[in-house]
């Protein structure tokens, strides 16, 4: 069967068979019957991309349901893995539920979220998650992991570095405060609260109407172009490594991570080596953001690759940086390395 419409990237790939789970006793039926290595669970393929044939059988997780409780603090949300990010956010803010705002528009499903800890315009989800509820394929058994167990980190948790498929996420419990403070400090959002009217002060909808425009302005839509967001993670160094290449590009952008760390946008080093816009077949440098490659319509999985490795290698060369994928590169039979 095609993945095409499968994965975001939407390269002419092609599995054995398409499977959809609708709860958490269908997936557990369809796992004992099955040995983990012979499927993928997967949400709405917005992190995956899928560079030749898979071998075996890809599971939809189209696991549903939202239930919204409060207390005097908090709202609380259990919510289903197969439900939509964005159309959770866009729930939460017809209700006034605030906090999820600076994440809106984010491709794929509540599910995935947690696995690499989806993060924007300086929020990233773990802020708001108790806990991360799962089927652990060792034993069958359904559990629950409290967020201090996730090991959060930059595009990462336990999730992302385990065995594919060894806990499927059934359900994620979410706890946001009623008394927060907005984000604003990412870029574009400082500019917020001065383009307003004097009588008009920044609240949770515009932020996420800001946010909704700003993606627009800068990321392909994935029904137009096909893509799977950053490619790379940006690349975290250590600060005299920075000030060393500071002396010969001024220029270059860094954010503090802590005392000894700082992250520079791989989308600045990539654009610096003039990629963008430069094409491999069908497959092209975005040519309003660097770090996102994208599929001009009948890109191939061979193209993808050689390109990015391409960059990956043009990048180690010129300024010593390694990059990492942030996307999920699936092979025949499981992850491929880049
Ligand atoms: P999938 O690609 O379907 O799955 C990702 C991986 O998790 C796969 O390996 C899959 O096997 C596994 N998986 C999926 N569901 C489960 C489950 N229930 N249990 C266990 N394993 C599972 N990310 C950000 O963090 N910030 C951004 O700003 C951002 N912007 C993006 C913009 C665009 C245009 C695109 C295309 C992507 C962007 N992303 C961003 C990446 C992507 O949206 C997120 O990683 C998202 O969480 C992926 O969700 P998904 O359901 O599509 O995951
Ligand atoms: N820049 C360039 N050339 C470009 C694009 C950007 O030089 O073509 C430079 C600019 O200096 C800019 C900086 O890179 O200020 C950062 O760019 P941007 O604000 O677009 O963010 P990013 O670092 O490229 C990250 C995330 C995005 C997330 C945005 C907003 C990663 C790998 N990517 O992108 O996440 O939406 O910040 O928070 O951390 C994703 O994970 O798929 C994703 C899209």
């Amino acid at each position: 069967q095609s993945l095409k419409t499968h994965h975001t990237f939407s390269l002419n790939a092609h599995c054995r068979d398409i499977k959809t789970v609708n709860s958490a006793d269908s997936l557990i039926a369809f796992s004992k019957a099955y040995s983990a290595d012979s499927f993928l669970v997967l949400g709405e393929g917005s992190n995956t991309v899928f560079v030749d044939d898979f071998l075996s059988t890809i599971v939809l997780n189209k696991i549903r349901g939202i239930a919204i409780n409060e207390d005097s603090t908090h709202y609380y949300l259990r919510v289903g893995a197969g439900e939509n990010w964005h159309e959770l956010v866009c729930l939460c803010m017809q209700k006034n539920i605030g906090g999820f705002e600076n994440l809106a528009l984010i491709p794929g499903t509540v599910g995935a979220a947690p696995i690499q800890n989806i993060g924007a315009y300086g929020v990233e989800i773990e802020k708001f998650i108790e806990s991360v509820e799962y089927l652990d394929t060792a034993d069958q058994t359904f559990k629950k992991m409290n967020r201090d167990a996730c090991e959060f980190a930059y595009r990462g948790s336990t999730f992302k570095y385990q065995a594919l498929n060894s806990r499927i996420i059934t359900y994620v419990n979410f706890a946001l405060p009623k008394q927060y403070e907005l984000v604003c400090h990412y870029g574009p959002l400082r500019e917020l609260q001065q383009n307003l009217p004097k009588d008009e002060t920044v609240d949770a909808k515009k932020v996420f109407d800001e946010v909704i425009r700003i993606r627009q302005q800068k990321l392909p839509d994935v029904k137009v172009l096909g893509n799977a967001g950053s490619f790379f993670k940006n690349p975290e160094i250590c600060k005299s490594d920075f000030v060393a290449l500071q002396t010969k590009y001024p220029d270059m952008p860094s954010y503090n991570v802590d005392s000894s760390t700082v992250k520079v946008p791989a989308a600045w080093l990539i654009d610096y080596l003039g990629f963008k816009g430069q094409r491999n077949g069908d497959i092209a440098c975005h040519k309003h953001q660097a770090l996102v490659l994208v599929n001009l319509g009948n890109g191939s999985g061979e193209q993808l690759l050689a390109l990015a490795r391409n960059i990956r290698d043009s990048v180690q060369t010129h300024f010593e940086i390694s990059l990492e994928n942030e996307v999920r590169l699936m092979g025949s039979s499981g992850l491929v390395a880049l």
